[in-house]
This record gives structure tokens, sequence and C-alpha cells, in this order.
């Protein structure tokens, strides 16, 4: 049984829909240099790639988005229709400080999003907020070298400070940083560093990491000053892992793979403190303890404003093997891994596991007892457009209604859990390849990966079943 006032809604990012990518004084983010197709992450991952946009070669889709920037109040009518209680978008810092170390912000950019705010509160929807969710202005990967920078600690307390300044009255639930802990694998999305500015090194991954934690306790400290009620979460990647066997050497690989991976960042974000292996990761990762910039001062701000909830992602599973020499390989969602022969997998190869989902859920509630909120579930997938229009998305709702009926599981253990917002509730560019045709939505969007379509919106078979889920709090799931 979810509660009564159970969060059930969707959640998007400025980056992957907006579009209007100059509009009104909005500056360059980091997505905007990111192109389209499968071989974004290669391109971005070469050691060549400086943050260029090159239109001869590539396109990109994050540009336009699904321009939402113009269409928000249609789509947000639709969300309503479908009977959102909340609605997770982020906020783009480069429609606020274009450049990102202004002192003053950008008034249009602000206004924007006053009126994405008021128009979700026509209908009561909650707006929930992450603050930054994989993008920052150009300008500070750039000419700051992004994250690993303790310069940027001003700069996005500058931005917490205007967007919880601004929006605080009328929105209670926040998140600090996107998937913190994704930089373990790609520091290009959250910490705007890319091997030409040192992302290739785990010494600055641990830097900017530092500097994330310093930088998101005092959001939850402007927060807190503005109203106590305000509610101020981290948000990682949470991808359970099992060990391929029961050898207490692939037992012992999975415990520090947890470590490593779902729980580092937590641990600090939650408990307010660098957890007892943090000199174990420094060693394994070549970090020298010496010459990272931590202060006394840092330590006590970590200590003194922990986040109030844990905000995750969850769509897929991982194995640990560390004993056999030749294992079969999978990817997904940053992630790496090996094959779990009692899982299937999406087209993209992300291994799908909705077990998983309740034993995550109990691991991060038994570890820190603090109310949990899935910001992020789903399944991407090629929908077909049938001659009459209609979209029988059936696989979609067979992947939620699994991973809602393994929620229902983990609330009956114990746990906490505060809502419910399925990844791309409207369909969007995917972060991973910036690719159209992996879709996520409810509603589907005319639009293809060459940037050929109608933009127009229309209903898939799943947004009528999860209107059903909502109005009934996830107790009809067929
Ligand atoms: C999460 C990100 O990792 O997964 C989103 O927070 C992203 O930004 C989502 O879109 C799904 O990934 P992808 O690569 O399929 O878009």
């Amino acid at each position: 049984m979810f509660k009564k006032d159970f969060l059930w809604g969707g959640a998007t990012a400025a980056n992957q829909l907006e579009g209007a990518y100059q509009a009104d004084g909005k500056g360059l983010s980091v997505a905007d240099t990111m192109p389209g197709g499968k071989q974004r992450f290669q391109v971005i991952g070469s050691p060549e790639f400086d943050w260029e946009i090159d239109e001869e070669k590539y396109v990109y889709p994050n540009h336009r988005g699904i321009d939402h920037y113009d269409r928000f109040r249609e789509d947000i009518a639709l969300f309503a229709e479908m009977g959102f209680k909340c609605y997770r978008f982020s906020i783009a810092w480069s429609r606020i400080f274009p450049k990102g170390d202004e002192q003053q912000p950008n008034e249009a950019g602000l206004k924007f999003y006053d009126d994405l705010i008021d128009e979700c509160l026509k209908y009561n929807i909650e707006p929930v907020i992450t603050i930054s969710h994989y993008e920052m202005p150009l300008h500070l990967a750039k000419e700051y070298g992004g994250w690993k920078n303790r310069q940027l600690i001003t700069f996005y307390e500058r931005f917490a400070k205007t967007v919880l300044t601004r929006y605080g009255k009328k929105v209670k639930y926040w998140m600090t940083f996107n998937e913190i802990n994704s930089a373990f694998h790609f520091p290009a999305l959250s910490q705007g560093m890319v091997i030409s500015n040192g992302g290739g090194e785990m010494q600055n991954v641990f830097q900017a990491w530092h500097n994330q934690f310093v930088a998101s306790s005092l959001a939850v400290k402007i927060a807190h000053d503005i109203d106590p009620d305000l509610q101020i979460g981290c948000m990682i990647i949470y991808a359970t892992t099992y060990s391929i066997d029961s050898n207490p050497i692939n037992q012992a690989a999975n415990l520090v793979q947890n470590q490593e991976f779902n729980f580092f960042c937590t641990d600090v974000q939650v408990r307010g403190e660098y957890p007892t292996y943090t000199k174990r990761l420094y060693n394994k990762f070549g970090v020298d303890q010496n010459e990272l910039e931590i202060t006394e001062e840092d330590l006590e701000i970590l200590k003194a404003y922990p986040v109030d909830y844990i905000g995750f992602s969850y769509y897929m599973s991982m194995v640990v093997d560390e004993t056999s020499e030749e294992t079969e390989g999978v990817s997904g969602n940053l992630l790496g891994g090996v094959k779990n022969p009692f899982l299937k997998a999406s087209e993209w190869g992300w291994q799908i596991d909705p077990e998983g989902l309740r034993i995550a859920m109990n691991e991060l509630y038994g570890r820190y007892q603090v109310p949990l909120f899935i910001v992020e579930n789903g399944l991407g997938a090629i929908d077909e457009v049938q001659p009459d229009g209609t979209i029988e998305d059936n696989y979609r709702i067979d992947y939620l209604r699994e991973h809602i009926e393994a929620m229902k599981k983990a609330v009956d253990d114990g746990v906490d859990l505060m809502g419910y917002t399925p990844w791309g509730c409207i369909d969007l560019v995917s972060a991973s390849t910036g690719e159209m045709s992996k879709r996520y939505g409810f509603i589907y969007v005319d639009l293809d990966d060459e940037g050929n379509g109608t933009l127009d919106r229309s209903k898939k078979a799943s947004f009528d079943w999860y209107k059903k889920v909502i109005e009934t709090n996830g107790e009809e799931l067929n």
C-alpha cells in the first residue's frame, strides 16, 4: 500500500526536452556540444573532444529537444490529464547564468521557470526540481575545467541561492545534482570533465566530487534557511549488484562494487562524512590524498547539512565476476558488467530486473533510514505508430507494472517511499545516445533521430494505463 499522499508523476531534464538552446539569453551548456547518435559517448570520450560544436559533421538533437520551451503548457496539460501529483524537471543552469560566473542572473531565464512552475501548480502538480541535471554552462567546463575547480562551489551556490530564493515559496521538493555517482564511469555529464580537461584522471574526479558534495550541502543550508520544511535530496544511479556465484571472492568483490558505485556518494551526502573505506578507494584509484583540497571547514559543512531524502534512478542491475576467465560483458546506463543469465535486456542491452528494485530499496533504506524517492525508472524502446495513429506499448506497461509491484513489496518490507516519477514521461532526447528513437514516454512525440517530424504529441497505450495506476494509488496495475 502506498501512502495517501504518494507522489506519482514523471521525470525529465531541461537539456533533453526544452530545446530553445540559445533563446532569451541562454548560454551554451556542455550538453549543447554533445552530438546525437550511438557514437555519442565515443565522440565525447575521445581524447580530441574539446566541447566544440561541429554542425557539418554531427546533428545536435538537444538544441531543439522536443520544443518543450514553447509547448510546455500543452505538455503539462497532458500530465494533468494522467493525474500527475508531481512533475520532476530540471533547471538549465545556463538559462539562469549563461556563462556561469556572472554576478547577476538572466531574468528571462528565471521568468521561464516562473511560468513552468505556475502551470504545474494550476493543476495541483507539485514541481520536483533537480538543480543541476547533466549540464553546466559550457564556459565553466572550458575556462574553469569543470567541477575539479573549487571556484565552481561559489558559482553553484549563487545559482542554487537564486533559484531556491525565487521558487522556494512554491516548490517544496528539490535535488542538488542528478546521478552524482555517474562520474565514476563518465564525468563528462555531471562534472563537465572530458579527457582534454582532466576527466580521465580519478584524482580529478574525486576532487570534483568533493567540490560537489560541499556545494550540495551549501544548497541544503540555503534551502533550510529559506524554509525548514523544504525537502532537498541527493540523487544517484542505483544499480543493484549481484555476485555471479557463492564464491566468497566474488561476494567480496560485490561488496566492494556496491561501496564504490552505489554507496560512496550517498554515504557522504546522507551521513555527512566520508565513509571508512574512502582510503581504500583512493589507493585503488591512484588518488593522492595529500593532493586533494579538502578543508576542515568543508568537513564541517558536510556534517552540518546532510540531505533530507535520497532520490535515485533505477533501470537495471549488474553482476560482478572476479573469477571467471571468460565472461560475456554487457553495458547499460553508463555501467559495464557481466551478463545475468536470469534476466532479459532492453533493445539497448540494459538488463531488466524488477526484483532488483525491491533489493535496492531495502539496501538503501536499511543503510540510511531516510525517505526514498524513485525519480527515474523506465524502458527505453522503439515505438511503432500504427496506421490508425495508436501506439501499443504493452512492453512498457509490463516493465512499469513489474517495477511498481516490486516497489509495493519493498513498502511492505517497511521502506519509506515518497513517490515515483518514471523517466521521460514524454518522449525526449536520450542522454547516452542523443537518439529520439529510444523512447520512454507515455506521450509520443513525432520526431525522428535526424530531426524530422511535426513534434505533435499523442497518447500511447501506457497513457491510460498510468492514469488508472495513479487514480487507484497503485492498486490497479492491469
Ligand atoms: C539517467 C539520466 O541516467 O537515465 C537521464 O538521469 C537519462 O538523463 C536516463 O536520460 C535514461 O538514459 P538514456 O541514455 O536512455 O537517455
